[in-house]
């Protein structure tokens, strides 16, 4: 049976208690059945469609969902179509509560992300379903657009260790785990590399800091060129320093830039 197709065809109503239908898109729900190997590990936030897939593809599947009715109301139509949901744990909780109690080891094959919408929790079950997704595993995410999802998708693709697959109905994402995460340092990371971004301050403030920031920069390539330069300006550090309170961060730029990580503004 295509799952898929059936899906389409009946248009059951899993959530609201039936009143709406949030249902994944047939591209998305198409991908989550190519990628699940049979009798794989798999875990997703949020209910629905996308259970009933993951069910019928053979998974010991996990989902996790504050209401209990959608679990009630998939199990029934899997039961109507002959999908054996015998392999399915529906975890009645909010993911983020619920996710960081599960072992943080790398079982899942197939990971999908399409909880709660609001920030963060977009970002939350992105941390908490990594670092249990496999090398080689397949993570997808529905609903892009949205502002609280977007950061996903920007960090994977800048990432090496993310491989992106498919874009899936203008609106998911599927990205391949090419390699474990590089360790915590934030000025390594791609994701950062625009940094400083002073958008959040006013006009003014920003032209000053951006100079600021500039003259540093400017000043860490001059020093690393010409070590001499750099005694000179400690001989001469009694002097007020023109930078001096414009930021706490700024004390690390200057490694951030040798680093080459930084970009011309
Ligand atoms: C867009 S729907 C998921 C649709 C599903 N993927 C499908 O194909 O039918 C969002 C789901 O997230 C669930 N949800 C809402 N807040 C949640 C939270 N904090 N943690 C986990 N799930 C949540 C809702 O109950 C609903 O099942």
């Amino acid at each position: 049976m295509d799952v898929v197709a059936r899906l389409q065809a009946d248009r059951p109503s899993f959530h609201q208690r039936g009143a709406a239908k949030w249902d994944s898109l047939p591209e998305t729900l198409r991908q989550i059945q190519r990628s699940v190997p049979d009798g794989g590990s798999t875990l997703e936030t949020g209910c629905g469609a996308s259970t009933v897939v993951f069910a019928a593809s053979g998974a010991h599947h996990t989902a996790i969902s504050p209401d209990p009715d959608e679990h009630r109301r998939v199990r029934e139509y899997c039961d109507r179509i002959g999908v054996d949901h015998s392999r399915l744990r529906l975890l009645v909780g909010l993911s983020d509560e619920v996710l960081p109690g599960l072992p943080a080891e790398r079982v899942l094959d197939v990971a999908f992300i399409d909880g709660a919408h609001s920030f963060p929790y977009p970002a939350l079950d992105w941390y908490y379903i990594t670092r249990m997704l496999k090398i080689g595993g397949q993570l997808v995410f529905d609903d892009v657009p949205v502002p609280a999802v977007a950061p996903l998708f920007r960090h994977m693709t800048l990432e090496p260790n993310w491989r992106l697959d498919a874009i899936l109905d203008d609106r998911a994402a599927a990205f391949s785990l090419l390699a474990p995460p590089a360790p915590e340092e934030w000025s390594s990371q791609p994701f950062n590399a625009t940094y400083p971004d002073y958008s959040f301050v006013s006009l003014s403030s920003r032209s000053r800091l951006v100079a600021a920031h500039r003259l540093r920069r400017l000043r860490a390539d001059l020093a690393r060129r010409y070590p001499r330069l750099r005694r000179t300006w400690k001989d001469l550090a009694h002097r007020p320093d023109p930078d001096a309170g414009v930021d706490d961060l700024a004390a690390g730029a200057e490694d951030f830039e040798t680093a080459g990580h930084a970009r011309a503004i």
